[in-house]
């Protein structure tokens, strides 16, 4: 009979077992469990103010081959776009209209947005919107260029890890991509200054529940400052079509669990999540969430930036997903904060 593990308190330091066993054990209370002492933190540093993101899905276009992932290089079926700049300003234009103060431009890794696109139009939003945070999220680039995108005002950058276990990440990806690598990029987007977002997908192909735990070690000695948390779901154009979407109930857990440990960190409850629990971005802020991505991408190309099937498909303009998200917001019990949402620590700071 396995014993029930104790939820951990704020800031504790816990053994991979440990780990691995509050993630796994069958009694679904710990879920509950963890999820209050999650809420309870997350509510003395943030409060119930959730902070709301507008993504640009700005380029569909990748020379990764991710196995995982539908935009990947060998998805021949893959529909890809590019945005304008003009077309990103309007989507920055329509969020900022609503309230949104962070703008995400996520995208492939795509050669066609050089050092110089990339700064222009980092420098054109910053010069409009200066009172707004910009977050890149387009991969792995050179530290000259995570440079020159930091010093053009990009402030943030989420580049998820994916896995900590070398084994694993080599059955994740194509034998170009190294695992060292992308700890490279992580620790020099660290040494630039930015604000640094790193996580994992929640039962990707091949993944032990030891892996997840090695994950959270990673999360917990690399304090970032942001987590993406997500579960995997099959996309059918990849190698990984016939395998199994990953658990949302774990993926809660985890949520709780790095609440936890992080304190002040930025969590989002993620599309994912939601794509595969209609109350996924609810259940996600109960977890001990704190940041919703909403999405910006013009109508037009939305369903093109296919990462996994089923991704919810959105055809609102940004006053109405505002509006509506607000409302789902207020009758949880939370609320949508017009601000940059920095982490906290930082903003007591300034
Ligand atoms: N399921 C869930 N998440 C995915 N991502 C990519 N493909 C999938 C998928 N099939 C996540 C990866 C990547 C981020 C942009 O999206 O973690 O870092
Ligand atoms: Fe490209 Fe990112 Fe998809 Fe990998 S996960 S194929 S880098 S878009």
């Amino acid at each position: 009979m396995l014993e029930q593990p104790q939820v951990p308190t704020p800031g504790a330091r816990l053994s991979r077992e440990e780990v691995e066993s509050l993630l796994f054990h069958p009694d679904a209370e710990i879920t509950a469990s963890l999820a209050r002492a999650a809420r309870q933190i997350r509510d003395r540093i943030y409060g119930r103010g959730v902070f709301i993101r507008g993504l640009i899905e700005f380029t569909s276009f990748c020379k990764n081959n991710c196995l995982y992932c539908g935009l990947r290089r060998s998805n021949a079926l893959a529909e890809r776009y590019r945005l304008s700049p003009e077309e990103i300003l309007e989507c920055c234009e329509d969020g900022y209209r609503v309230g949104m103060r962070t703008f995400v431009l996520q995208g492939g890794e795509d050669a066609y947005f050089t050092r110089k696109r990339m700064t222009d139009l980092l420098q054109e939003i910053k010069a409009r919107y200066p009172d707004c945070a910009i977050t890149l999220s387009i991969g792995e680039r050179s530290s000259e260029e995570y440079q020159a995108f930091f010093d053009a005002g990009a402030e943030r950058y989420l580049l998820r890890h994916e896995t900590a276990t070398n084994a694993h990440y080599r059955f994740l990806h194509p034998p170009e991509m190294h695992l060292s690598n992308r700890m490279r990029c992580l620790k020099e987007l660290r040494r630039i200054g930015y604000q640094v977002g790193c996580g994992m997908m929640v039962g990707s192909p091949g993944q032990m529940p030891e892996m997840l735990a090695r994950d959270v070690e990673f999360l917990r000695a690399f304090m970032p400052e942001m987590v993406g948390l997500g579960p995997f779901i099959p996309h059918r154009q990849t190698p990984f079509a016939q395998e199994k979407a990953g658990s949302v109930e774990t993926t809660l857990r985890l949520l709780s669990l790095v609440r936890l440990m992080l304190p002040s960190v930025l969590l989002p409850a993620t599309t994912a999540l939601s794509t595969l629990d209609g109350e996924g971005r609810i259940r996600g802020l109960d977890a001990g969430a704190n940041v919703v991505m909403l999405n910006l991408s013009p109508q037009s190309v939305r369903k093109k930036y296919s990462l996994y099937d089923g991704k919810a498909d959105c055809p609102d303009d940004a006053r109405t997903i505002w509006r509506e998200f607000s409302a789902t917001l207020e009758q949880n019990g939370y609320r949508a904060v017009v601000s940059r949402g920095d982490p906290a620590g930082k903003e007591e700071i300034e």
